[in-house]
């Protein structure tokens, strides 16, 4: 059974907004990323499996109980950190934090304790007070502090500074090795790379790929750049049936996409022609994400 399911969900707000018949799935111990381009759905799709919003069609579950129907007992349980963080106003951090033990019945304050020495949080003062890095701090420290075994995580690492998220980054494959089950949307690579074992990315409301990440990796495709000396030699090279990831007749210079077994035809066809650089860029999960934010799809043959 998946600890955390999304079957079919659709939630239509009109003029192609929302998500459509979004599925996805997430196993005990497992770590899945959601990425997507801004607008592309991810919100709506977290907020529906924390039961804050009905589905129009299709249903979101959590240990096999349904989001919607068991919500009260799944927003205490569940690891959830919002990608906006609304804290009420006239406490502080540490008064805060309190309520939500008292709340999550906590007794044992070491685990907090334990986060906020890790966060580096000093919660002593008033959330209206509060930079956006120590309202993100207080969010990860109030999403964990239960240690709990599901953790849904909605852009963790935005508004941390480039250490933070890296301390945030080990603190994730450390949970995972204790076997958490993690589900985050992101718009950083290096953060999903380094955490998940599965990737799903969405755009416009619907899933647009889903991959194992080291399947991914082991692609022996690459992308080369080739610039020419003369005009001639660019235009007959961006005639030839390749696949081109763009062009650029300003700088007589185009990116091509080759698989392996036909980089020496590229060779033979580029040394024909007048070639004032020839440059070669690995594949790169990167990359591949690059191209759902463009229109056009660069690469193929993972789905
Ligand atoms: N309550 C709502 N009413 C109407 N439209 C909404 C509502 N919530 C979200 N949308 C729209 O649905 C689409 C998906 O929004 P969502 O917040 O899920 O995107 P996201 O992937 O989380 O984006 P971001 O990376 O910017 O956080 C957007 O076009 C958004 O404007
Ligand atoms: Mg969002």
């Amino acid at each position: 059974m998946s600890i955390i399911e999304v079957s079919h969900l659709t939630k239509d707000y009109g003029h192609g907004r929302g998500v459509f018949d979004v599925s996805i799935n997430v196993n005990k111990g497992e770590c899945v990323g959601f990425l997507g381009p801004n607008g592309a759905g991810k919100t709506t799709t977290i907020r529906h499996l924390m039961g804050f919003s009905k589905p129009q069609k299709g249903t979101t579950a959590i240990l096999g109980k349904d989001s919607w129907v068991h919500a009260a007992r799944l927003q205490n349980t569940v690891g959830y950190l919002p990608g906006e963080i609304a804290l009420p106003a006239g406490i502080t951090g540490t008064g805060f934090l309190k309520m939500m033990k008292q709340m999550r019945r906590i007794q044992d304050d070491s685990y907090c304790q334990m986060l906020l020495d890790k966060f580096e949080l000093d919660p002593n003062i008033g959330t209206k007070q509060m930079s956006l890095g120590v309202k993100r701090k207080l969010a990860v420290v109030t999403a964990f502090m239960h240690d709990p075994d599901i953790l849904i995580l909605d852009e963790p690492t935005s508004g941390l500074d480039p250490i933070m998220q890296q301390i945030f980054i080990d603190y994730i494959v450390s949970e995972k090795k204790r076997g958490k089950t993690i589900f985050l949307s992101s718009h950083i690579f290096h953060e999903v790379d380094a955490t998940c074992d599965r990737i799903a990315i969405i755009k416009d409301g619907k899933i647009v790929s889903h991959f194992i990440a080291d399947e991914l990796k082991e692609r022996s495709d690459k992308v080369y750049r080739v610039t020419f000396k003369d005009e001639e030699s660019y235009r007959k090279f961006t005639e030839l049936p390749y696949q081109f990831a763009s062009k650029n007749p300003g700088k007589l210079r185009a990116r091509v996409h080759v698989h392996d077994e036909k980089v020496n035809q590229l060779i033979s066809d580029i040394v024909k022609l007048n070639i004032e650089d020839f440059h070669e860029f690995p594949f790169t999960l990167e990359d591949y994400f690059m191209q759902f934010y463009r229109e056009d799809r660069i690469f193929e043959g993972v789905k």
